[in-house]
């Protein structure tokens, strides 16, 4: 075997919705600054009770129950998250159990936005280096858990949800395309979740700046590892932060017009980890994905980290 593919996905959004009407019954803000400044309309909201390993597990399922696979053959579960309270057992060990899953590698992995990118990408090594033959990767994150909710520059962003991939090994090397992958640390600050009861800040403007100026040549380069020039992408999805900024990447790419641009920050807001993972099983589910057709994966954000690969679409 010499790579691995995507074959099935699934995600789970929290059934209750906030509007940025809502919000603005909250905090200083109106549908229309949010609307034009962000692109977010809705987001989902988890229930108190519900954690991040239940969204992971429910999204999980979906992928697990669409690949078919019987749970006891998946020998890999790698859990993207910054927003998991627990820290033993981890998130993805909490998955495996709730799925039967019996003897898997079991590991969670934290580069906040960026984290499902380089689970797809650690998983996808593994499985080269026959140390895995079927995984089950996933992004979940709860943000409401870190929302000062008086505070108008975040609450209005932020949101939860889970999005989960099913990988098995293959001869097909373009599966899963080679990671392009690194960070900013210097520049780490401009992200924050920390303290003992984590509270999420961050510089808007200076993440906004980095996001469009410097993270269009590394998509590229992720375009160019795979072989694959951007024009002939039939999905771009990337980390669902803003709708300008997903915007301003996939002006710079020369992108096909008929490339599915992932947009789902509208209804689903910022969900860190989840976003990438949640954005492109939305986009399977609604039948927009062309089989066997390369998607760039694109996850950038908090570190400053960043991490994309050109998959085959399942
Ligand atoms: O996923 C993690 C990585 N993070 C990102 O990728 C975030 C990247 N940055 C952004 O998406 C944008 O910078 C934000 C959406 C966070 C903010 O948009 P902005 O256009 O950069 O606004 P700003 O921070 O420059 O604030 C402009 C004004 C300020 O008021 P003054 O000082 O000009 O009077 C803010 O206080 O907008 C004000 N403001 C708001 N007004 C209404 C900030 N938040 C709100 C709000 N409603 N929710």
């Amino acid at each position: 075997m010499t790579g691995s593919r995507i074959v099935a996905l699934g995600h789970y959004q929290p059934s209750k919705v906030l509007t940025n009407d809502d919000l603005a019954s909250l905090v200083d803000t109106s549908d229309e600054w949010i609307t034009s400044r962000v692109g977010i309309r809705t987001r989902h909201i988890a229930a108190p009770d519900e954690t991040v390993a239940d969204m992971a597990s429910r999204a999980a399922a979906k992928a697990l129950a669409a690949s078919g696979f019987d749970p006891q053959s998946v020998d890999l579960v790698v859990v993207a998250t910054c927003t998991a309270m627990d820290r033993s057992p981890n998130t993805a060990a909490q998955v495996a159990a709730r799925l039967g899953i019996p003897t898997p590698a079991a590991y969670d992995v934290n580069t906040v936005c960026s984290g499902f990118s380089y689970a797809l990408a650690t998983a996808d090594h593994a499985v080269r280096a026959g140390a895995a033959r079927r995984a089950l990767v996933v992004g979940a994150e709860k943000m409401s858990d870190t929302i000062d909710w008086t505070d108008r520059s975040t609450c209005v962003i932020f949101a939860d949800g889970a999005g989960a991939a099913v990988l098995e090994a293959t001869d097909d090397f373009e599966g899963v395309g080679p990671v392009v992958w690194g960070s900013d640390p210097t520049k780490g600050d401009a992200v924050r979740i920390d303290g003992w009861d984590p509270t999420i800040s961050q510089q808007g403007q200076a993440v906004f700046r980095w996001a469009t100026t410097q993270l269009a040549p590394i998509a590229r380069e992720a375009c160019e590892r795979a072989g694959v020039r951007p024009d002939e992408l039939v999905a771009f999805v990337p980390h669902q932060a803003n709708l300008r900024i997903i915007d301003a990447i996939a002006g710079k790419l020369g992108l096909s017009p008929d490339c599915v641009v992932a947009r789902d920050v509208v209804d689903s807001g910022n969900t860190s980890a989840a976003s990438v993972p949640l954005a492109l099983s939305r986009l399977s589910e609604r039948g927009e994905l062309r089989s066997g057709g390369p998607a760039l994966l694109f996850g950038f954000g908090g570190g400053l980290a960043y991490a994309g690969q050109v998959v085959r679409c399942p």
